[in-house]
C-alpha cells in the first residue's frame, strides 16, 4: 500500500503500473506555474516545452489512478476518464479515447487561439488541421479566404466558459485534427498527444502559466519592432539603394531593408548574386551608417549542384533528408535537397554556415519555405515517410513535419548569435510549431492584397499571439497582387499596431514602398511611420512583458476585458498591450468606424476626447484616420515629445523622451526599458502609476542610486490626462516644482493646459 496526501485527505492504493496507466498509459505531471499535464508514457521529448516533464507520484485504488499536489487532485479510470479537481470541485473533465482527447463542451464555451487561422476568432463549430502548409494557391495569388491549415501550427487554445478562462495544449508536432462542436475531439496522427491544462482563471493567468512551461520568447532587438521594407524583386544593389534614398529623402524612420531570393546566386541559400549585387558591401556599409539594418532570406531547399561547396558539404556530411543519397524535391532553384534539422550535427553545420554568411554584413535572417515547401512532393511538402534523426531518437517526417521549422530556427539563431554574441538575434520564420517563440517571430505568409484578407488578418494575428507567439505581423498591403492605394493605407494602419511591421510584395505585384501609392497615401504613411517610431519604446516595453510574463503584445479586446460580453464579439478591434485599443478600418470605402468600448474610462490620445464605457462610439474615418484609444492605467513610453513629427528618424535604440499617463482606479505597472547601452545590454526599471486619495503618483523603481548606473541623465516630459481638477501642488521626489506659465507646451493647438 502506498499513501498519497491529497488536499481533501489521504488516498491509499497500490503503485501504478510501470508502463503508465490505462489504455493510453498516462502519467500525470504538475507543471511549474500551476498547470497539469496528462502524458502518455514514452512520448518523445517535447519541442513546445522548455522544462522537462516530471511524472508525479500516484496511487491506484479500485481501478482509478489518483495523483495530487497541494491544489489539484487528478483521477484517471482504466478506460481513460480523467478529472482534474480543485479539492472536491471538478474543474476539467475529459477522456483519453483510443488515441484522441474527447472533452465535453458547455453550451456557453468559447474556444480562441489555435494559432494561424482564417475566419473569425471563435474556433468553436470548426474542424481545424495542424499541418504546416505552403498555402499559396494560384487562384487566390496567396492563401484563399477559407484556407485551413496555413503555414504554422500552434495547438494551444483558450477555453472560456462561465467566466473562467483556461488554457489547453495538445503537444505533438505530428499532424493534428481538432473538431470543436458539442465536444472537442483532439487527435494527433501519432497517437494520443500529451495534454497540458492551465487553470487561469483569466487570460493573463493562462499566459503566465503557459510561459512557465513553454519558456520565454527570444528578446528581439528594438529595431525588430520598427518598420521594415522588403520586396521580392529589387533587381540589384542600385535598386535597393534607390529605395533607401526614398526613405532618406523623406527622412522617414526605417528599421531595415530586406533581401529576397533575387539577391541570391541562382537561388542558392547563403549566396549573393555576384554581378547584380557586386556593390552590396558599400550598400550595407551605408545602411549601417544610418542605423538601417539588413535582413536576408534563407530557404532550407538547397540547390542540388555538385559544383557548389555548400551542396557537396551537405551531401558528404549526411546532413540532408535521405542522408548521403538525399531525397530530391524541387523549390526555387529546381531540384533541391532539404537538411534534416532534427539532427544535432546538421544544426551545427547550418549554424556555422549562417554565422559566416550573416557575419558578413547582415543583421537578421528571414527563414522561409520551411513547412517545408516542396513543389513536387506529396501535398506540397517532403514525404512523411522520410527517415529523420529525431534528435537522436530515430523517427520520420510524419512526426517532424510541423517541427521542421522550429529545429531550423534554433540552428539559425545559433548562427546569428555566433556571428554577434553581444546582440539580440533577429529571426523571422514563416512556419513553426509551439516553442518557435523561443527563437523567432512570424508573419502570415502570402496574404493576397484584398479587403477580405485585410479583414481576416486582424483575428489571424491575435489568434497567433494568444496562442503563445508574440512577435507577429503581416505583409502590409498584401503580398500579391496589386493593392489599391486605399487598401495599402488601411493596411499600414493595421500594421502600425502589429508587433512585426513590414511592407513586402511579390515579384509580379506592385511594389510596397509607401510613396508608390500617390501623394495622399504617401502623406498618411509618413504619419503612420512617425507614430510607430514614437511608440517604439512602448513596443519594447511590451516585448519585455512577453519575455518576462508571456503576455501577448497584440491581443483581442477580450484579453483584458474578459467580463465584457461585447469584447468577445469584436474581432476587428486590436489591443496592443493592456492599454492601447485600436479600431483599424478593414472595409473598403468606410467613412465611419463603430466600436463598443468596454467599461472604464477611455481617452482619444490625439484629440484628448474621453468616454466612459461601456459605450458605442462611431468616429469619422477619412483615409488618414485611425481611431485608437488609451484606457485608464495607461503608461505609454514615447520616443517623441507627444508629437510624432519629432520622433527620431533613426531606428536605433528606443530611447524614451516622454511618457503619457492615464490615471485609473487600479494601480498599473510597466517596464521602462533602457536600450541606449551597446549591444544586447539593456536595463529595466518598473514604473508605477497610482491614483489614490486625491493624488496621482508616478514612480520609477530604483533600489539605490547605484542601481541607476548606466542610465544617462535625461529630461523626460510627463503628460497626465485626463485630470479632473487643477492640481494643488506638483512635486518631484518630494520637492515642489514650479508651474510654467505657457500654452500647452506639447501641442499649441490645444487649449492651454497647466504645466510644471
Ligand atoms: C515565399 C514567401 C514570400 C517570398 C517568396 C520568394 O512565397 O512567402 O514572402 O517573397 O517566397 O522568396
Amino acid at each position: 500500500m502506498t499513501t498519497l496526501l491529497c488536499p481533501e485527505g489521504r488516498v491509499e492504493g497500490v503503485a501504478p503500473p510501470s508502463v503508465g496507466f490505462g489504455v493510453d498509459r498516462l502519467d500525470v505531471g504538475f507543471l511549474p506555474g500551476g498547470g497539469v499535464e496528462l502524458r502518455p508514457r514514452g512520448t518523445r521529448t517535447s519541442l513546445a516545452r522548455a522544462v522537462p516533464f516530471e511524472a508525479s507520484p500516484a496511487v491506484v485504488r479500485d481501478g482509478v489512478l489518483h495523483a495530487c499536489d497541494a491544489r489539484w487532485h487528478i483521477t484517471i479510470t482504466e478506460g481513460g476518464e480523467v478529472a482534474i479537481s480543485e479539492g472536491p470541485t471538478p474543474r476539467w473533465r475529459g477522456r483519453a479515447d483510443a488515441g484522441r482527447w474527447r472533452i465535453p463542451l458547455a453550451e456557453d464555451a468559447s474556444l480562441r487561439g489555435a494559432g494561424e487561422r482564417t475566419g473569425s476568432g471563435e474556433r468553436r463549430g470548426r474542424t481545424l488541421r495542424f499541418r504546416n502548409t505552403d498555402a499559396f494557391q494560384t487562384a487566390c495569388q496567396g492563401w484563399c479566404p477559407e484556407d485551413d491549415p496555413l503555414y504554422l501550427s500552434l495547438p494551444s487554445v483558450l477555453h472560456a466558459s462561465g467566466g473562467v478562462v483556461t488554457g489547453w495544449i495538445t503537444d505533438s508536432p505530428a499532424t493534428q485534427t481538432w473538431t470543436l462542436d458539442d465536444e472537442a475531439l483532439l487527435a494527433a496522427e501519432d497517437g494520443l498527444a500529451p495534454f497540458l491544462w492551465f487553470p487561469g482563471p483569466t487570460p493573463a493567468d493562462v499566459a503566465r502559466q503557459r510561459h512557465a512551461v513553454l519558456g520565454p520568447p527570444v528578446r528581439w532587438p528594438a529595431w525588430g519592432f520598427g518598420w521594415h521594407q522588403s520586396r521580392w524583386g529589387w533587381a540589384d544593389d542600385e535598386a535597393v539603394r534607390d529605395v533607401y534614398d526614398g526613405y532618406r529623402s523623406r527622412d522617414w524612420p526605417l528599421a531595415s531593408l530586406w533581401f529576397d531570393i533575387q539577391a541570391m546566386d541562382g537561388f542558392r541559400s547563403f549566396t549573393w548574386d555576384p554581378v547584380a549585387f557586386d556593390g552590396r558591401r558599400a550598400l550595407l556599409d551605408d545602411l549601417h551608417r544610418d542605423d538601417v539594418r539588413a535582413v536576408a532570406i534563407l530557404d532550407p531547399g538547397l540547390k542540388a549542384d555538385e559544383a557548389w561547396p555548400v551542396w557537396r558539404d551537405a551531401v558528404d556530411g549526411g546532413y540532408l533528408l535521405g542522408g548521403t543519397s538525399p531525397y530530391l524535391g524541387a523549390v526555387w532553384p529546381g531540384p533541391s535537397g532539404f537538411p534534416d534539422f532534427t539532427a544535432e550535427s546538421t544544426r551545427r553545420w547550418w549554424a556555422d554556415a549562417v554565422a559566416g554568411w550573416v557575419g558578413d554584413g547582415l543583421d537578421g535572417v528571414w527563414i522561409d519555405m520551411n513547412e517545408p515547401s516542396d513543389f513536387v512532393g506529396p501535398g506540397g511538402s517532403v514525404p512523411d515517410s522520410l527517415a529523420v534523426d529525431g534528435d537522436g531518437v530515430a523517427t520520420t517526417m510524419a512526426w517532424a513535419h510541423n517541427a521542421y521549422a522550429n529545429f531550423e530556427a534554433v540552428a539559425t539563431v545559433q548562427g546569428v548569435q555566433a556571428a554577434y554574441p553581444d546582440r539580440s538575434p533577429f529571426v523571422l520564420s514563416r512556419a513553426g510549431y509551439l516553442g518557435l517563440h523561443r527563437s523567432a517571430g512570424a508573419w502570415t505568409g502570402d496574404a493576397p492584397s484584398t479587403w477580405a484578407t485585410l479583414a481576416t488578418t486582424a483575428p489571424m494575428l491575435t489568434g497567433l499571439s494568444v496562442s503563445g507567439l508574440p512577435y507577429v505581423g503581416s505583409d502590409v498591403g498584401g503580398y500579391c497582387c496589386d493593392a489599391s492605394p486605399e487598401l495599402f493605407a488601411r493596411w499600414m494602419q493595421l500594421g502600425l499596431f502589429s508587433p512585426f511591421f513590414r511592407g513586402h510584395s511579390a515579384t509580379n505585384a506592385r511594389r510596397a514602398e509607401p510613396w508608390t501609392f500617390g501623394d495622399e497615401v504617401e502623406a498618411i504613411a509618413g504619419e503612420v511611420l512617425r507614430l510607430r517610431a514614437a511608440l517604439l519604446p512602448t513596443f519594447v516595453s511590451l516585448a519585455d512583458a512577453a519575455v518576462t510574463e508571456g503576455a501577448p503584445m497584440l491581443r483581442p479586446l477580450w484579453w483584458d476585458h474578459a467580463e465584457d460580453a461585447a469584447a468577445w464579439t469584436q474581432d476587428d478591434v486590436l489591443a496592443l498591450g493592456p492599454w492601447i485599443v485600436a479600431a483599424p478600418v478593414l472595409t473598403e470605402g468606410a467613412t465611419t468606424r463603430t466600436l463598443t468600448l468596454p467599461p472604464g474610462r477611455w481617452l482619444d490620445p490625439v484629440s484628448a476626447q474621453s468616454w466612459t464605457g461601456p459605450t458605442t462610439v462611431t468616429l469619422p474615418t477619412p483615409l488618414g484616420a485611425l481611431p485608437w484609444f488609451l484606457s485608464e492605467g495607461a503608461i505609454l513610453f514615447r520616443a517623441d515629445r507627444f508629437d510624432p513629427a519629432d520622433a527620431p528618424s533613426r531606428v536605433d535604440d528606443a530611447e524614451v523622451a516622454s511618457i503619457d499617463l492615464v490615471p485609473g482606479i487600479a494601480p498599473s505597472t510597466a517596464a521602462w526599458i533602457d536600450t541606449t547601452a551597446a549591444g544586447a545590454a539593456f536595463s529595466r526599471r518598473l514604473t508605477h502609476l497610482v491614483a489614490a486619495d486625491g493624488a496621482i503618483t508616478w514612480t520609477v523603481d530604483a533600489a539605490s542610486p547605484s542601481d541607476l548606473e548606466g542610465w544617462k541623465a535625461r529630461t523626460i516630459d510627463l503628460r497626465i490626462r485626463p485630470v479632473d481638477a487643477r492640481p494643488a501642488a506638483v512635486t518631484l521626489g518630494g520637492a515642489a516644482i514650479a508651474e510654467v506659465d505657457a500654452p500647452d507646451p506639447f501641442d499649441p493647438s490645444l487649449p492651454t493646459a497647466p504645466a510644471w
